[in-house]
C-alpha cells in the first residue's frame, strides 16, 4: 500500500497558511506556492540515493558523494501543476518535465483529458506528479494512468493540500505510488471543494475567474 507523508516543517506551514487565506491576491499566492514547492522538493528528495567518487579539494584528495540513480521527471498536472513546476526545479535543474492537461469537469467531477507530452525516456525515470490539489483524486488518479499506460514504472505523487476522500481513492487505484503533502484537510464540500482549502488553485495562481 501506497505511502502518505505530510511535510509538516514549520516554514511550510507557515507559507501554507497565507496560502489558504483568501486575502492573498495572485502575485503572492504565486510566490508562495513556487517557495512552499522548493521546501517540499526538498524534504521529497531526502531519500535519494547517492555514491561516492573521489575528487581534489585544494587541500588533499577526499571521497565524497553525488547523486546516483534514476534521473527525475517531473509530471505537473495542467493548469495548477504548473504553479509548483520551478519551485522544484530551483533544487533539481536536471530533472526533465513532462505535461498531462486535465481538467476537471465541474458537472461529473471527473477528469477530462486534453494534453499529454511526455519525456521520451519516462520509463527510466522516477516521476513525480505535481499537483496543488488532491480532491476527489481523479485527476491524480488519471494522470497516473496516462503514465503507467505509457511505460511509467515508479511514481510518485506531490501535491500541496489533500482531502482524505482523494488520498483513499489514490491509495486504492495506485497502491504503488506515495503520496507526499503540506497539509491533509477535513473533507470534500458538495462541490467538490477542499475544505477548508484553499479554494481553485488554477483561478488563484493565474488570476482568472
Ligand atoms: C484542479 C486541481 C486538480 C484537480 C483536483 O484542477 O488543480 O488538478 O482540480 O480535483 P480532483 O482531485 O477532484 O480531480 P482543475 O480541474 O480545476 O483545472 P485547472 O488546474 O486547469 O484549474
Ligand atoms: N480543485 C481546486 O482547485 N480546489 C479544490 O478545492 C478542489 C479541486
Amino acid at each position: 500500500m501506497g505511502k502518505v507523508y505530510v511535510f509538516d516543517h514549520p516554514l511550510i506551514q507557515h507559507k501554507l497558511t497565507f496560502i489558504r487565506d483568501k486575502k492573498t491576491g495572485t502575485k503572492e499566492f504565486r510566490e508562495l506556492v513556487d517557495e512552499v514547492a522548493t521546501l517540499m522538493a526538498f524534504e521529497i528528495t531526502r531519500d535519494l540515493p547517492l555514491q561516492e567518487v573521489t575528487i581534489e579539494t585544494p587541500v588533499s584528495e577526499a571521497k565524497s558523494k553525488v547523486l546516483a540513480g534514476k534521473k527525475l521527471g517531473l509530471i505537473p498536472i495542467l493548469r495548477a501543476g504548473l504553479g509548483m513546476v520551478d519551485g522544484i526545479l530551483n533544487l533539481i535543474p536536471a530533472a526533465k518535465v513532462g505535461h498531462v492537461g486535465l481538467y476537471r469537469d465541474p458537472d461529473t467531477l471527473k477528469p477530462v483529458e486534453y494534453y499529454v507530452k511526455l519525456p521520451s525516456d519516462i520509463e527510466e525515470r522516477e516521476l513525480i506528479v505535481i499537483d496543488p490539489m488532491l480532491a476527489t483524486g481523479g485527476s491524480a488518479n488519471e494522470a497516473i494512468h496516462v503514465l503507467k499506460k505509457r511505460g511509467a514504472r515508479q511514481i510518485r505523487l506531490m501535491c500541496l493540500i489533500a482531502a482524505p476522500e482523494g488520498v483513499e481513492a489514490v491509495k486504492k487505484e495506485h497502491p504503488d505510488v506515495d503520496i507526499y503533502l503540506a497539509a491533509m484537510d477535513e473533507k470534500l464540500n458538495e462541490k467538490g471543494y477542499i475544505v477548508p482549502g484553499l479554494g481553485d488553485a488554477g483561478d488563484r495562481l493565474f488570476g482568472t475567474k
